[in-house]
């Protein structure tokens, strides 16, 4: 199985939850092979080998950081030629969170899904039965909140990882099955 995680990330809190992800996705499956990369370094040729893609984010002022929509629209090309149907999709994002929720959270997830979808992709959620999903879990997918209680930077929580690793694990089993 070949995945595909692409993150942008300007401070390293969504490429921890990417890592943890990829770290969850490689728990036992052997035949299983993961790029990390920046949305900067995907070309969209990496995209096309993909059987599995998982796209994630920060929250800017209420949606994608414009470096993930900047490959989404990149990527178009592919939407013409159906080169995604049939592929698995996941999504991630973190936030500072200032107010508790994340400001912008769901609809960055949501506009990621969305995107998946016009492709012809297939998607896996999050279900709340899973470990770390009542600390780090959405419908959609794994959260991290990286800011503190008053609004300043800090760090996605260790229980955000946990959440994005459980994540990794399921969306692998998923993947696995559906390829097959
Ligand atoms: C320009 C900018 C806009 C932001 N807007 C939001 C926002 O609307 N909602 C939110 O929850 N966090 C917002 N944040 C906080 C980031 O989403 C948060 O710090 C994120 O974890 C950063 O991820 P990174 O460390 O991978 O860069 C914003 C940060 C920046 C730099």
């Amino acid at each position: 199985m070949q995945v595909l995680i692409a993150y942008h990330s300007d401070y390293g809190n969504t490429k921890k939850m990417a890592e943890a992800i990829a770290a969850g996705m490689r728990v036992g499956h052997s035949n299983i092979t993961i790029d990390l990369h920046s949305t900067a370094d995907t070309d969209i040729e990496h995209l096309q080998a993909a059987d599995v893609i998982v796209f994630g984010t920060p929250v800017h002022m209420g949606s994608m950081a414009w470096q993930m929509k900047q490959l989404i629209d990149r990527a178009a090309k592919l939407w013409m030629e159906g080169a995604l149907e049939g592929k698995v999709g996941g999504v991630f994002a973190t936030g500072g969170g200032f107010g508790g929720a994340g400001g912008g959270v769901e609809q960055t997830m949501v506009a990621l899904y969305s995107n998946f979808l016009e492709h012809g992709m297939v998607v896996v959620g999050f279900p709340k039965s899973l470990p770390g999903y009542a600390d780090g879990g959405l419908q959609w997918g794994p959260y991290g909140r990286s800011g503190n209680h008053a609004g300043m930077p800090d760090t996605v929580s260790d229980a955000a990882l946990v959440a994005a690793r459980s994540y990794g694990a399921h969306l692998a089993e998923i993947a696995k099955s559906m390829i097959a």
